[in-house]
């Protein structure tokens, strides 16, 4: 049991905590179901990038995921082999290629036969052969919410089977490229499995078609997307999933690499917001509380759903209200209709599920600094994030200031 209320008192809200047995617990049970196969789980930084979260994984043996240059650079300083590092993304730029290249990380995977071409030109002028994947996009409907899905043909991810065909021969037959892996993700928060097996199938196809015309895989990057339980879902468990796409694979010889995010992180964080005021306007109940959607944007952007767990000695019976921070915008609100006991000034309110996507997309709108972040070990709390100052939220504005 967490003690919300001492973290509170110590460590003051709005706070990121984020437990990190619950962490290893979900990486070990992904790992296990691929066991009998070569496998790497290479974690979605983007889903928690927090260096000590990012630390944690990497002593678990985790590799990472990562789709900037930044993520690579947190990746390498949280202690990450460069070989178990692949870097993603539609649009990086040729500096940003240049520096993964010259940091040998295990591949990047490539979007698109420009960005083939980019790759090609940077490491012929480095006078290397990159290690690339190609991102293929099967055009298969992931079934889950369009914002972040990313597998058919009218989202801008990865290239249609044609046309990665076409570039891995082009890279086959170039001394600068070294086609080593192949790669889709169709979505996140993933809860049917069929879509994952038809595109591991149609991916699983497209190798062997390669195989044929003796252009050799060795990777088998299947991305992430396993959903997690944020109310009422029914999800996927790890060892269907392993058992869908090795089911896809045989007879070929392939490390199958994984980039989980969310499975990993999401319900391992919870977000800790203390209760300022109830108000009523008209018959709406209103609770307003100190956090918002700045520090965690998913229901605003998403109407995502997080369950919401007062902590209170109020006793009175629940009716309905909407949760809402401080910011500025009627979009500012972390529950509508949620049903609720009548609170207190600092009351607390837990909101769950919120270890992925929560502070990484935090932002500083309407000149708020960005919560902390704990993590409990074995009971223990430790802060790995201070909260934001002024000071620092000012910092590189405050020397050009204008006359
Ligand atoms: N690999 C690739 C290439 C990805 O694009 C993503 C997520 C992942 C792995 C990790 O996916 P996960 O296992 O976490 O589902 N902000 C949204 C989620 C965006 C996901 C973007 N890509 C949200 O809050 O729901």
């Amino acid at each position: 049991m967490i003690n919300f209320k001492e973290l509170a008192a110590i460590y003051k809200t709005p706070l990121y905590i984020y437990d990190l047995d619950y962490m290893t617990q979900q990486y070990e049970e992904l790992k296990e179901a691929f066991k009998g196969r070569k496998s790497l789980m290479a974690y979605a930084i983007k889903s928690n990038s927090n260096l000590s979260i990012i630390k944690h994984f990497a002593s678990l043996g985790s590799g990472a995921d990562c789709v900037s240059i930044g993520e690579v650079r947190r990746a390498f300083l949280a202690g990450i082999p460069s070989y178990k590092i692949i870097f993603s993304g539609v649009g990086k730029s040729d500096d940003e290629i240049r520096e993964a290249i010259q940091k040998d990380i295990l591949y990047i995977n490539v979007e698109s036969e420009a960005e083939l071409g980019r790759v090609e030109l940077i490491a012929k002028e480095l006078k290397v052969a990159c290690r690339i994947s190609i991102r293929v996009n099967p055009n298969i409907d992931p079934l889950t919410h369009p914002y972040i899905s990313t597998g058919l043909h009218d989202n801008k991810f990865g290239v249609e089977i044609d046309t990665a065909k076409r570039m891995y021969i082009r890279a086959n037959n170039s001394e600068h490229l070294d086609p080593v892996g192949i790669h889709f993700h169709i979505g996140s928060q993933l809860t049917e499995l069929k879509p994952i097996y038809e595109s591991a199938e149609i991916v699983a196809d497209m190798v062997r078609s390669l195989k044929n015309i003796k252009i050799e895989l060795k990777f088998f990057d299947i991305g992430g997307g396993l959903g997690i339980k944020y109310k009422d879902e029914v999800t996927i468990k790890p060892y269907d999933y392993a058992q869908a796409i090795l089911g896809t694979l045989k007879g070929l010889d392939l490390t199958v690499i994984c980039e989980p995010g969310r499975f990993l992180t999401a319900n391992a964080g919870y977000f800790l917001t203390k209760v300022l005021y109830e108000k009523q306007n008209g018959a709406k109940r209103f609770v307003v509380v100190d956090g918002g959607m700045n520090d965690l944007l998913r229901p605003s952007l998403y109407n995502a759903y997080h369950a919401i767990e007062a902590i209170t000695k109020s006793t009175t019976a629940k009716s309905k209200a909407d949760v809402v921070g401080p910011v500025c915008e009627s979009g500012d609100f972390f529950a509508k209709d949620c049903l609720l006991p009548s609170l207190e000034h600092n009351d607390l309110l837990v909101i769950h599920s919120a270890g992925a996507y929560g502070f990484g997309m935090g932002s500083n709108y309407n000149t708020r600094g960005r919560s902390a972040e704990v993590a409990l070990k074995g009971g223990e709390a430790r802060l790995i994030r201070k909260r934001e100052e002024f000071e620092d939220l000012i910092a590189l504005e405050k020397e050009f200031l204008v006359d």
